[in-house]
């Protein structure tokens, strides 16, 4: 991953600063990383070290995974799904279409008849109860969505194929009422570290075994991790993006700046994107400090996708206010349709013939910086290489090391979402 911001319209003089304010923060980190008892806030940096949890998560991905199985539905919300599908999306592609590439996953997360036909559908045309497998993610066990769509699922399997215990996988808090049901009815079911919280549990057992079982090279994925914590964790600002990322985003919004655009060049990174505005979201955005005096601290984190955003958001972004700091994530990976050199519909853009769309996207792209840099509009660029296993790996783990910098900062807790529970316990109320 190549991080650079020199458009940031920040000097290095100005970061410093906050680099050597964060310098005992960075130590503890290097320290949590290193154990292997997952008990700090931090624990999730202990995940991509974790010998025997990738041992055991590609071990079990060998035993579930049938000969016969074309499709995993796997069953969660917010932290309990997102990163798993914006890996699974950066790597398969956002529409899921191609077909040499099963089992593939489907992810149900909010409660919609539309996604459920669409599941219990494909389910019907299926003979072998082999054929899927569905695996349930909540750490808490009882978030309502997950569990009115497990329930759904179970009963159509049940009216098809009979039994369905089979085919189902809780991955829960031990001890949690799923747990406790997984127990009593003899469901396989795994658990995750109690101190890693959902956002931060992508390389824990609810990212690892869907992505396993969809045939994505965990161990990549986790080697890209572990470099991101060395990284992270390094004194040398030239390779500690995640601490040089995190100041910068910390003075933008000092200066104002406190919606921060997530702008990646390919629609298969949406969902990457969607992870780290919950990342953001639910990490920064709090109530209280640290001291439990009130703040209302935030960034309001959105996503855009290039170039379909350009034509909606474009004119806001560089005729608009300037209370936005920019990330441009891409990834150009080679080139595979090309225009043909002679065009059909001859005249209508010139130099266009013979182009590839990956030639195309990238002046797209060149237009989209000039056009920053016209406005005096600060932006940094992360680029994602190839954007395979190991360096989204490395992203996703640059990213919370960069939460957990930024919330010290801000002076906040990274890893609590106590506003979230408010609707929580409200729906469970209004169901009775
Ligand atoms: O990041 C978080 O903690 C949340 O977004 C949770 O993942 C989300 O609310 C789902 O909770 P649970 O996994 O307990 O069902």
């Amino acid at each position: 991953m190549k991080f650079s911001y020199e458009k940031s319209l920040l000097e290095d003089s100005a970061i410093e600063p906050l680099i050597q304010e964060l310098s005992p923060y960075r130590d503890h980190l290097k320290t949590v990383s290193k154990h292997t008892d997952y008990l700090e806030p931090e624990s999730a940096l202990q995940l991509p070290s974790d010998k025997a949890l990738l041992e055991n998560v590609t071990n079990s991905a060998i035993r579930l995974h049938s000969p016969t199985l074309q499709y995993i539905i796997v069953i969660g919300i917010g932290g309990s799904n997102l990163g798993t599908q914006a890996v699974y999306e950066a790597i398969a592609g956002s529409m899921n279409l191609l077909v040499d590439r099963l089992p593939k996953l489907i992810f149900l997360d909010t409660v919609t008849d539309e996604k459920m036909t669409a599941v219990t559908r494909i389910l019907e045309h299926l003979t072998n109860i082999d054929d899927f497998l569905v695996i349930t993610i909540s750490k808490s066990g009882t978030t309502t969505e997950p569990i009115a769509n497990t329930e759904v699922l179970w009963s159509a399997i049940e009216m098809q194929f009979g039994d369905p215990r089979s085919r189902f996988v809780f991955i829960t808090d031990e001890g949690s009422p799923l747990w406790k049901i997984a127990e009593q009815k003899k469901i396989e079911h795994f658990s995750v570290p109690p101190h890693v919280g959902g956002r931060y549990s992508v390389f824990s057992t609810v990212g690892l075994l869907p992505l396993a079982l969809a045939g994505i090279d965990i161990a990549e994925f986790v080697a890209g991790a572990k470099r991101a914590v060395i990284d992270g964790t390094s004194p040398q600002t030239s390779k500690n993006h995640a601490l040089v990322s995190a100041c910068l985003t910390h003075l933008h919004v000092k200066q104002g700046r406190t919606i921060h655009n997530s702008f990646l060049f390919s629609p298969k990174f949406e969902v990457l994107g969607k992870w780290y505005r919950q990342l953001m979201g639910e990490s920064i955005g709090k109530e209280r400090d640290l001291e439990g005096n009130p703040v209302h601290a935030g960034i309001t984190p959105i996503v855009s996708i290039g170039s379909t955003d350009l034509h909606s958001m474009a004119q806001l972004y560089w005729g608009g206010p300037d209370d936005k700091y920019t990330h441009l994530i891409s990834s150009f990976t080679g080139e595979v349709h090309a225009l043909p050199h002679q065009v059909a519909l001859q005249g209508l853009i010139p130099n266009i013939n013979g182009k590839s769309l990956e030639s195309i996207m990238q002046a797209i792209y060149g237009g989209v910086k000039s056009a920053y840099e016209k406005k005096e509009r600060p932006y940094v660029e992360i680029d994602l290489g190839q954007a395979d296993a190991r360096e989204l790996g490395y992203y996703l783990q640059f990213r919370m090391i960069e939460m957990m910098y930024l919330a010290r900062l801000m002076n906040v807790n990274a890893f609590d979402q106590p506003a979230v529970e408010l609707y929580k316990e409200t729906t469970r109320e209004l169901l009775t």
